[in-house]
């Protein structure tokens, strides 16, 4: 028999696990907060410390089990017991009446429907037993999907256990997988500075960042790490039951239930007696589709009472008594005049789309990327091709189609170039991966310029009055070659210089004033005093990001040390693999590179860590976290700003909604208590700080 203890356990897991499990209802699926973060947090230290001490008492839907750390290596495949339909689509009003007349010449004018949106996501399928969540499929081919149960856990918003109610012992319900739009624009955020500070270029990083919500959503469920799937915020909408025997009458009804039931199902669904009522649903929400948090691409229709959608059962592919009607996304079509091509800092090559330009979504679109030689080949361009450009979710206008109707028989296929067409060299691809390069970095001058570009930049020598049109027209001039070039420039070359500015066919002359001329010298000046781990950022080693610059500068304290270091030493410093190891040598074992180095340190730059520099980052403790500190604290602020970069944090002096944590100390100003409060930021002490770094 349990002891007592245990009995006391057991009623305080049963206590905790309700409330916790209410609270996530009401935040996730009612948008509002019973508590605060911090008593949230609270009771789930306190539910898992009882787990702790109790592990058989660990319920595998505890709120603890939410965040998963399950690795799963191969999904497995399941049988769907209800075939996973598609839907027919529609596009405009006529077809909408064409399928409203099939009805009703079918199942009579006693008909009513259910207008819902259509999300665009990831249609998945959940599984309950006793009220408890079984097992979560994917949609798959319709007829087999993937078990992606532990990565479903981690949604928030779907329930583990449902709340009482009068459910079958064992029923399924279906649903869609997306992101908020903000929340997927703040990973992208995220994922860019990542990449950046890991010191890919433009082009890279724009092959890298997820291209839109859908793929981002459909992409995360597939991850094997279900602690990673936790931290992208999914969410979810179900909007259809299937049972052995119908929960309810009608459509309508059971969307209710579900609710009812504790299950994430969206507002916006309404009755419609008629067709009427379906277009003005239609008109409402493309209207107001943008301002809903999430993406829809449309909205479906469905027949609302249960018997008049048996009795008109389905087509091999999709149920008659369903329908979607899809927005129009805004297109623009315009003639292809040519591709073009970039090359990056590291050489990458960018295929560019340049088009008669068109108005689209209230802009003049000229160009649209062709991201990549694969892109290309996918579109299957020809010369003079009218092409479909769309706005999708991404910034830059993309090409979504070729009208074949417009294309002349003796138009030829557009080919990815073979040799970069700045200088000349072979360009080459390695396996895996989606861009070409040019290897010449030595000789081809968009790379060069490209270099001084990344050396003048903020985040390296942050050298101001220096931006991209003036180093070309250095360049340009045959004044800089290279970064250690700048250091030899004189006042008298640079007053009144004349150059190009502009692009081919809109070029216009510019000349430096005597004011701009002086502050580029002095801005250069100031650069020699930037520290040593910024300058190696500033050489532009690939894979050599802020991050790696300054764990390289700790380690090896100078640049003599870091030049002499053999790739095994390199690859032995903590995150450094072998990779980064790799071009961290072969950058100091090539001549040019070596003698940049030393004109560089001719000139008094930074070759070394400064005496009252630390020893460089500590941890990476805070990594990804920001802090806002205010109040008074034992520690200087001083102090504590240092602490929060030495452990890989962000000291960040305004809150909002992307702030992970304002330190508060005594006297803090109300206002920033309650506007921290309100948009639901974690407030620690200087203990839980010092807790966070030990
Ligand atoms: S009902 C048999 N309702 O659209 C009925 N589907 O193009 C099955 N979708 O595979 C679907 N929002 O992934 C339904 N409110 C909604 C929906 C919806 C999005 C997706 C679903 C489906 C696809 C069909």
């Amino acid at each position: 028999m349990a002891d007592l203890f245990e009995q006391e356990a057991a009623k305080k897991i049963a206590f905790l696990s309700q409330k916790l499990n209410r609270c996530n209802y009401h935040y996730y699926v009612l948008s509002e907060s019973l508590i605060s973060d911090f008593e949230f947090d609270h009771m789930m230290k306190e539910l898992e410390n009882v787990e702790k001490q109790y592990p058989h008492l660990v319920d595998a839907n505890s709120p603890t089990q939410k965040v998963g750390g399950f690795i799963t290596k191969e999904f497995q495949t399941v049988k769907h017991k209800y075939p996973m339909l598609s839907l027919g689509n529609t596009y405009n009003e006529n077809d909408l009446r064409e399928f409203d007349q099939r009805i009703r010449k079918q199942i009579g004018s006693n008909l009513e429907y259910v207008a819902e949106l259509k999300f665009d996501g990831l249609a998945i399928s959940l599984t309950y037993i006793n009220g408890k969540l079984d097992r979560a499929v994917t949609r798959g081919d319709g007829t087999q999907g993937d078990d992606v149960t532990q990565n479903v856990k981690t949604i928030k918003s779907i329930p583990h256990q449902l709340k009482p109610g009068t459910y079958p012992n064992e029923f399924e319900i279906r649903g869609e997988i997306f992101i908020h739009k903000k929340t997927f624009e703040r990973l992208n955020e995220k994922l860019r500075k990542e990449l950046e500070i890991k010191g890919f270029d433009e082009d890279e990083i724009r092959e890298k960042l997820y291209k839109n919500p859908r793929n981002f959503a459909s992409g995360s469920l597939k991850l094997q790490d279900s602690l990673e799937v936790s931290k992208r915020s999914l969410d979810a909408f179900l909007y259809f039951i299937y049972s052995p025997s119908p929960v309810a009458e009608t459509h309508f009804e059971s969307l209710k239930l579900a609710q009812s039931w504790g299950f994430p199902v969206s507002d916006h669904y309404t009755l419609c007696p008629t067709l009427d009522d379906v277009f003005s649903y239609i008109n409402q929400y493309d209207k107001e589709r943008k301002d809903l948090s999430y993406e829809i691409d449309g909205i479906v229709l469905k027949v609302n009472n249960y018997r008049q959608q048996e009795e008109l059962g389905f087509t091999a592919k999709t149920p008659r008594w369903a329908i979607s009607y899809k927005f129009k996304t805004e297109q623009a079509v315009t003639l292809l005049n040519y591709v073009s091509y970039q090359v990056g800092r590291t050489g990458a090559i960018t295929p560019v789309a340049n088009l008669q330009p068109v108005l689209l979504a209230g802009t003049t679109v000229k160009r649209a990327s062709l991201y990549n030689a694969d892109e290309m080949e996918r579109l299957d361009l020809h010369n003079n091709d009218t092409v479909i450009v769309e706005k999708g979710g991404e910034i830059i206008p993309k090409i979504v189609g070729i009208d074949l109707s417009k294309r002349s028989n003796s138009s030829l296929p557009i080919n990815f170039i073979t040799h970069c067409p700045e200088c000349g060299t072979l360009l080459e691809r390695k396996e895996g991966d989606a861009l070409h390069y040019c290897l010449n970095d030595k000789n081809c001058k968009p790379q060069i310029k490209g270099k001084i570009e990344h050396f003048t930049g903020r985040k390296a020598m942050n050298i101001e009055n220096l931006g991209t049109e003036t180093i070309n027209g250095l360049y340009d001039k045959g004044l800089i070659k290279n970064s250690a070039d700048l250091y030899d420039l004189i006042f008298e070359q640079l007053n009144n210089l004349e150059f190009e500015i502009g692009e081919e066919g809109e070029k216009k002359k510019r000349s430096l004033k005597e004011k701009s001329a002086q502050n580029i010298i002095d801005g250069i000046e100031a650069s020699k005093k930037i520290t040593f781990e910024r300058l190696l950022f500033a050489l532009g080693i690939r894979l050599v990001g802020e991050t790696v610059a300054r764990k390289l500068a700790a380690h090896y304290k100078n640049i003599e040390n870091l030049m002499r270091a053999e790739k095994e030493d390199l690859s032995q410093i903590h995150e450094i693999g072998d990779k980064i190891a790799e071009q961290v040598y072969t950058f100091f074992r090539t001549p040019e590179n070596c003698n940049l180095v030393e004109r560089l340190k001719n000139k008094g730059l930074q070759m070394q860590i400064s005496d009252d520099d630390d020893e460089g980052q500590k941890s990476n403790k805070l990594s990804g976290k920001s802090f806002v500190v205010s109040g008074v604290f034992n520690k200087s602020r001083d102090t504590l700003k240092k602490l929060i970069e030495l452990n890989g944090g962000r000291f960040v002096s305004s809150i909002s909604g992307k702030l992970n944590f304002l330190l508060a100390g005594d006297k803090m100003g109300t206002e920033k208590l309650k506007k921290a409060n309100e948009l639901g930021i974690k407030i620690i002490t200087e203990e839980d700080f010092d807790e966070m770094i030990k």
